[in-house]
């Protein structure tokens, strides 16, 4: 006989279990829409022009400044690009705080300009200001890559304006202006020698960066983040991209295109859909929207579980009382997921300790085997999801026909950090791809949003 416990969480972790019907679902469908966004503007899964039209080759060389925007910190880096895949790369990092992501345009692009100038004082010593090129009657000398991870119309490769904000950030006066323009206008207001030269989205960046590090192995295809959000780049041919009318003689063949994945299927059309999503995406800024990220990406996670753990404390199944921390959004991140997932101690110890340093509770064995079976679906759900996907974006650019194997760069804290996060991804792979799962690698491209708006940089 199971305890009211055990047949509650089983019963979630069969609304959280994906059926390989649903996987190949959400692959074919995939397609539909990765089609439909190459085809016609304003779709909700917006296959974005990045105006990249070239993969690295690994020989490019210089100095750049960039700057990063687009989970929980901003990293302002200079980046050596040695050639031969080599780089190195020197980072300041500061946390962005609710009150940067929830203000004026003027507040958060201020702040970067700020940090530009800090970095510039601490780092930048006169041989970066000499390998620098001159850009003549502007005055800039530093070229830099501006890594912007949202939604972005680009217009070319240092413009473009915002289409939506994600992952919590609220800032309705920068949809809209040119955010290039809105970044250079406060670097010239505190006259530092910089100028924005490229823009770029962090897996973009991925791409690039996976691309220059393996040395132009030319099977690269894509760049994804699975971290704080959830996104794609890869290599289309320019021709599929009808949107942009035909390819005139100046085009290149390829273009770099920011899928924005976050929100496929946000009709839920194939996506399954459990009342706790529901709850989570009410919750967010962007409702309705992004609902693949919500459903995948590390600022999620952390949610879900919370509001898993308060249903079934209201229902007096777990917890005899809630505590503040269990009541309030958001308290929960992945790492309290990380942590709950790799305890294999018979009396489940390290989820105890975490359980109470987290949300202040007690919790009994019975409990707290509970806890884990939540997770662990939450958790496989997300790797399973973004197998699904990838296999969608397989069929989409054919590369399983092209290549003999077939390279992904990833990047991002839940891909980092969750345990046994990347073989889930290869479990869903194989499930779906059988025996040609092999013939698909992927690889962590650190630093990738640093390296690739550099690599973009230099091209711009
Ligand atoms: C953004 C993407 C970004 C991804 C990963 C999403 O919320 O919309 O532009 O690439 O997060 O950072």
């Amino acid at each position: 006989m199971s305890t009211p416990l055990q047949a509650a969480t089983s019963q979630v972790v069969e609304e959280f279990s994906l059926s390989t019907e649903t996987l190949r679902a959400i692959a074919a469908e995939f397609v539909v829409e990765a089609q439909r966004g190459l085809r016609l503007p304003g779709q909700s899964m917006p296959m974005l022009p990045s105006y990249v039209t070239s993969v690295p080759t690994g020989e490019e060389k210089g100095v750049f400044l960039a700057v990063d925007l687009g989970g929980t910190n901003l990293r302002v880096c200079s980046v050596h690009l040695d050639g031969n895949g080599k780089f190195k790369i020197v980072a300041s990092k500061s946390p962005l705080t609710k009150k940067l992501m929830t203000g004026t345009a003027e507040g958060l692009f201020s702040f970067i300009a700020e940090q530009v100038r800090d970095f510039l004082a601490k780092h930048i010593d006169e041989r970066f200001a000499e390998e620098q090129p001159h850009a003549g009657s502007t005055g800039h000398y530093f070229k830099l890559g501006f890594t912007f991870s949202f939604p972005v119309v680009q217009t070319g490769i240092n413009s473009g304006t915002l289409l939506r904000w994600t992952k919590g950030f609220d800032i309705p006066d920068a949809i809209g202006p040119d955010v290039c323009e809105l970044l250079q206008e406060q670097l010239d207001k505190l006259k530092l020698p910089v100028h924005v030269a490229a823009l770029v989205n962090d897996t973009v960046g991925t791409l690039l960066t996976r691309a220059y590090t393996s040395a132009g192995n030319g099977s690269t295809i894509a760049g994804i983040i699975l971290g704080t959000g959830t996104n794609c780049a890869y290599v289309e041919d320019r021709a599929a991209v009808t949107k942009l009318g035909d390819p005139t003689p100046a085009d290149r063949d390829i273009m770099i295109i920011n899928i924005e994945w976050g929100s496929f299927n946000n009709n839920n059309t194939v996506l399954t859909r459990t009342p706790i999503d529901d709850a989570v995406d009410a919750e967010t800024p962007n409702k309705g929207v992004h609902i693949f990220e919500k459903r995948v990406s590390g600022m999620f996670l952390g949610e879900i579980i919370r509001l898993l753990l308060l249903d079934l404390s209201a229902k007096g199944l777990i917890f005899c009382q809630p505590s503040h921390e269990l009541l309030t959004p958001w308290t929960l991140d992945t790492s309290f997921l990380s942590a709950v997932e790799s305890d294999t101690s018979v009396d489940l110890s390290t989820i105890e300790s975490t359980v109470s340093s987290s949300l202040g509770l007690p919790t009994t064995l019975a409990e707290r085997e509970s806890i884990q079976q939540l997770v662990k679906i939450i958790g496989k759900r997300s790797a399973y999801l973004a197998a699904a996907i990838i296999v969608g974006l397989l069929t989409q650019t054919k590369a399983l026909d092209k290549y003999p194997t077939v390279d992904i760069g990833m990047d991002g804290s839940v891909f980092q950090l969750y345990p046994g996060y990347a073989s889930m991804i290869r479990d869903g792979l194989r499930i779906l791809l059988g025996k040609d799962a092999s013939r698909v690698t992927i690889g962590l491209a650190e630093d990738g949003s640093g390296v690739g708006a550099a690599l973009c940089a230099l091209v711009a």
